[in-house]
C-alpha cells in the first residue's frame, strides 16, 4: 500500500435542519439541536475515485470520514451470481460478500460486515484523542473491533454478555490493548449496553456511538460502494437482513451520494430489509405505518430472542424513528420489511452453500430466504438489478482452517452493577 494517504475532507450535517458544522473529532450529535437526528458526512469529493485493493477498505476513503489507514482490512467483494441467479431466474443478481472467501478475494478474518464499520470507526479516531473506545456487542461487532484494535494497537474495552463469549473466537492472537468485561450468565445484549454506558462515565473512556457514528454507517455503506462501482449503476433492489437497520440506512445514504456523483444513475434502490420471525419489531412498526416503534413487552422479546436463530438481528431499540433513520430511509427509497422463519433461513443457507459454494451467517441466510420468497412470488422483475448483501459468511470454513483463540473477561459483573464497582474494575 502506498503511504500517501491524506485525511478525507468532509463536514457534518444535521439531517433534521440541514445545518452544517465541522467534525470536532468525535461529534455524534448536531450541536445545539434538541430534536433527535442523525448527522451525516458531506464529502468534498462528489465523484468517488476508488483506490487499488492494497488499501483494503480504504480504497473507498473518498467517502469515509477517516484520517488514517489501518492495517489488516479488506473491502467487500461484489460478483455477478450465476448459480443462485439461475435458480431464481434472475438475470442480474449481484452478491456483495463480506466474510471469508479467499478465492473471491474476501479476507474478513472475523467473517462479517461488522469489519467494515470497525475499520472505519477506528480510522476516524484521532491519535490525540487518548481515549479508550467502549463497544457493547453480542458477537460479530465485538470480534471485528477486537481484531482491528489488536492489529493496530488501539485501546478498546468490550462489553459482552457472558453467554455470548463463545462468539469471541479469533484465528490470531489478540493483543492486550483489547480488554473484555462481561455481564453474568442470564443477561443479554441490553445488559451489556447498560454496562458499557457505565464504563463511558469513567474518565478516559468514550462511547463508540452506534448508528449515530457517521464512520460506522459510512463503513457499512462500502458494501454499496463495492456493488455500484462493480455493476456500473445503482441497483433496483437491495436485500439485507436487519437488526438495527444501520446497514440499510448506510445503503440509502451511499445511494444518495451516487445520485449526486451522477455517473451511476438517478434511481433509489428499494430497501428490501428482513427480520427473523418471531423477532419482528421493525416489521410491525413498518406495517402499522408508524414512525415510533410499537410497544414490545420485555418478556415476550426475550422469548423471541431465544427462539430465533439469527440472534444478531435481535435489536429492540433500532434507529428506526430518529430523523434520518430507517423509517425515513424506507419512506424515501421505498421498500418492504420481509420475514423469514428459522426453517426458511436454514433452507436458504443450504441452497446458498450448495449453489454458490460457501457457508453463510444465519443473518445473511434471512436475506437469501426473503429473496427466494419474493422471487417465487414474482415480486421481482426477471431483469431487475438486484444487490444481495451477504453480511457474513465463511465462518465455518475459517474456523476449520485456523487454530482458534478465545478472549477471556477481565471481570464478570452482576446484572445491573453500580458505577463505583465498574470504576474499580476499570482502573487499569
Ligand atoms: C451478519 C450480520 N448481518 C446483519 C446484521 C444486521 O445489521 P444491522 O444491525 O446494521 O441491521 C448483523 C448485526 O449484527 C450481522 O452481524
Amino acid at each position: 500500500m502506498k503511504q500517501d494517504f491524506i485525511a478525507t475532507e468532509y463536514v457534518l450535517q444535521s439531517v433534521k435542519t440541514g445545518k452544517q458544522f465541522e467534525d470536532t473529532g468525535w461529534t455524534l450529535d448536531a450541536p445545539g439541536e434538541t430534536d433527535p437526528t442523525l448527522v451525516r458526512a458531506i464529502y468534498k469529493k462528489k465523484q468517488i475515485e476508488v483506490k487499488d485493493d492494497s488499501y483494503g477498505i480504504y480504497k473507498f476513503s473518498d467517502w469515509l470520514p477517516v484520517n488514517k489507514v489501518l492495517k489488516g482490512s479488506c473491502a467487500p467483494v461484489t460478483y455477478k451470481s450465476e448459480g443462485l441467479a439461475k435458480y431464481l431466474g434472475l438475470e442480474n443478481l449481484y452478491i456483495t460478500f463480506s466474510g471469508y472467501w479467499p478465492e473471491k478475494g474476501a479476507m474478513f478474518r472475523t467473517c462479517s460486515f461488522k469489519e467494515t464499520e470497525s475499520y472505519s470507526v477506528c480510522a476516524r479516531m484521532n491519535s490525540d484523542m487518548k481515549k479508550i473506545l467502549v463497544v457493547a456487542s453480542a458477537g460479530n461487532t465485538a470480534r471485528a473491533f477486537a481484531r482491528v484494535c489488536s492489529d493496530n494497537n488501539i485501546p478498546l474495552l468490550l462489553c459482552v454478555p457472558e453467554d455470548n463469549l463463545d462468539a469471541l473466537w479469533f484465528g490470531e492472537h489478540i493483543h492486550d490493548c483489547v480488554k473484555l468485561i462481561a455481564t453474568k450468565s442470564g443477561s443479554d445484549y441490553f445488559d451489556a449496553i447498560h454496562l458499557s454506558n457505565l464504563a463511558c462515565q469513567v474518565d478516559g473512556f468514550i462511547a463508540e456511538g452506534g448508528a449515530k457514528n457517521v464512520a460506522r454507517r459510512d463503513g457499512m455503506g462500502t458494501t454499496v460502494l463495492s456493488a455500484v462501482t462493480k455493476i456500473g449503476r445503482i441497483p433496483d433492489y437491495y436485500f439485507q437482513a436487519v437488526g438495527s437497520g444501520t446497514g440499510a440506512i448506510a445503503a440509502w445514504e451511499a445511494n444518495l451520494r451516487f445520485i449526486e456523483d451522477g455517473r451511476f444513475g438517478k434511481n433509489k434502490m428499494k430497501l428490501m430489509v428482513s427480520q427473523n420471525h418471531p423477532f419482528i419489531p421493525i416489521h410491525n412498526a413498518w406495517k402499522a405505518d408508524s414512525r415510533p416503534m410499537l410497544h414490545y413487552d420485555d418478556n415476550e422479546a426475550r422469548k423471541h430472542v431465544e427462539e430465533m436463530i439469527a440472534k444478531v438481528l435481535s435489536n429492540r431499540r433500532p434507529p428506526y424513528p430518529i430523523v434520518g433513520g430507517l423509517y425515513d430511509a424506507m419512506k424515501d427509497a421505498g421498500g418492504e420489511v420481509l420475514l423469514a422463519n428459522n426453517t426458511e433461513l436454514k433452507e436458504a443457507a443450504k441452497i446458498f452453500e450448495d449453489i454458490e459454494g460457501n457457508d453463510i451467517h444465519p443473518a445473511a441466510a434471512v436475506a437469501v430466504a426473503t429473496l427466494i420468497k419474493e422471487t417465487k412470488a414474482t415480486h421481482i422483475e426477471k431483469d431487475a438489478v438486484v444487490m444481495l448483501n451477504i453480511t457474513g459468511g465463511g465462518e465455518e470454513r475459517y474456523k476449520k482452517e485456523h487454530n482458534l483463540h478465545y478472549l477471556s473477561p477481565k471481570h464478570v459483573f452482576d446484572i445491573n452493577p453500580d458505577l463505583e464497582e465498574v470504576k474499580k474494575v476499570l482502573k487499569y
